[in-house]
């Protein structure tokens, strides 16, 4: 049995980004244009007029300011307000599979790997573009690794779970070694007509390289502590599209399968924005602190946490529960405000960026937490 070890990440920015001014104009005409089109409707008291968002509310509640996406004219075209994403022949990469190809080259450029090296490929993303077949083997045939891929989803959590499941296949000598990828086309699952959610999410694609770690060579590497899991089933953050929807839409009666549109908002990502806060929070603290007693760490060793991006104020308190105060900047970096919530990439992108800096043995907690609910602690310790 060989330890684990991460060599290399990789990170993949779309070319397009978004910012809350211009979403927030974009949602303020639509929002005009409805109640306009509804006015009489509204003065009868038949319908409830919209209200207009505000740049300044998604900033202090949500810390974010501006998001990445795959497609930028789509969101912000109000007769549409959803992303233009062509659909590709079945003989062309599909465009998640085309993020995860740029992540996971990046990540074995940064661990001098090559597909050669690789024996297993798995990605892990909120959101999978098909049923079948699995993207992964779609990534694993584009890059030419001979071995093999399957995917995994646990929403905001599946990159920690898709660690967990390379390290174990690593450790037990199942695959020398695991590239572990996370296309994230949130933009495609958020309704940009919800005014408590349309500032939510970002599209970027993240990539992990793990391997034995007695077959690291030189550069970078980061010795996986700890891994710990846990889920509890929720409703508060729900997604209900899949391949029965369009079974489901005759069940009600009236209408048969032409009922699932684009709009069909029950199809879309849904939240109790408040409630999901206040259940996470102590769950994530908790699941760090006690993972941290169980792999003998102090908190006050820990030198960095690279916590899921979807809230600065949610990651505040959870540092502020870890670490007995307040974390600093430093500590607990933030990318949301560039990224918005990118779900399982957040954690991933922030110690792509925030991680070069610390020292041989110098310690970090890389956390995400989301639907399911789901969340995954790696304690990771800087080995060369
Ligand atoms: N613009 C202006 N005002 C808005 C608004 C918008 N876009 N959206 C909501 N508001 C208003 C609400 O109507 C409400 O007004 P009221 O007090 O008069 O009723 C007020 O702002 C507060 O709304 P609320 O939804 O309770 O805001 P919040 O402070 O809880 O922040 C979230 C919303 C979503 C940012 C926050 O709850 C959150 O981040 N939760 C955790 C989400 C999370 O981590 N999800 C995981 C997804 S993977």
């Amino acid at each position: 049995m060989s330890a684990a070890v991460i060599t290399g990440t990789g990170l993949f920015t779309p070319p397009h980004s978004i910012s809350n001014e211009e979403l927030v104009d974009a949602f303020n005409r639509w929002v005009d244009a409805y109640n306009e089109q509804h006015a009489d409707a509204i003065t009868r008291g038949e319908v409830t007029a919209k209200e207009h968002s505000s740049a300044a509310f998604i900033e202090k509640a949500s810390g974010i300011k501006s998001r990445f996406v795959m497609d930028r004219e789509g969101i912000l075209d109000i007769e549409r307000m959803a992303p233009r994403l062509p659909k590709r022949g079945n003989d062309e990469l599909a465009i998640l599979a085309e993020m995860g190809v740029a992540a996971a080259k990046d990540a074995l450029d940064r661990a001098g790997r090559s597909a050669s090296d690789v024996d297993a490929v798995i990605v892990a993303a909120s959101n999978m573009q098909r049923a079948y077949p699995a993207v992964a083997i779609e990534v694993q045939n584009a890059l030419g690794i001979d071995g093999f891929g399957f995917d995994m989803n646990v929403a905001c959590s599946s990159a920690t779970f898709g660690l967990q499941t390379a390290a174990a296949m690593v450790e037990a000598g199942r695959a020398r070694s695991v590239l572990t990828v996370n296309p994230e086309i949130c933009s495609a699952h958020l309704d940009f007509r919800d005014r408590d959610s349309h500032f939510i999410f970002g599209d970027v694609a993240t990539a992990a390289l793990v391997e034995r770690a007695d077959t690291v060579r030189e550069g970078r590497s980061w010795s996986i502590e700890g891994l710990k899991l846990s889920t509890r089933f929720s409703n508060n953050i729900r997604n209900n599209y899949g391949f029965l929807n369009r079974c489901e839409a005759g069940i009600d009666g009236n209408e048969g399968p032409a009922a699932i549109t684009d709009v069909d908002t029950d199809l879309l990502f849904k939240q109790e924005g408040r409630r999901v806060f206040k259940d996470v929070v102590p769950m994530v603290a908790a699941l760090i602190r006690s993972h941290l007693d169980e792999v003998g760490v102090r908190a006050e060793d820990v030198k960095r946490m690279w916590l899921h991006q979807a809230n600065l104020a949610m990651n505040r308190l959870i540092g502020t529960k870890v670490l007995g105060r307040e974390p600093t900047p430093e500590e607990s970096p933030t990318i949301l405000d560039r990224y918005a919530n990118t779900s399982s990439a957040g954690s991933v992108i922030c110690f792509h960026l925030h991680a070069d800096d610390l020292a041989v043995g110098d310690l970090g907690v890389l956390c995400s937490f989301g639907a399911g609910y789901s969340a995954g602690s790696v304690i990771l310790r800087r080995a060369s």
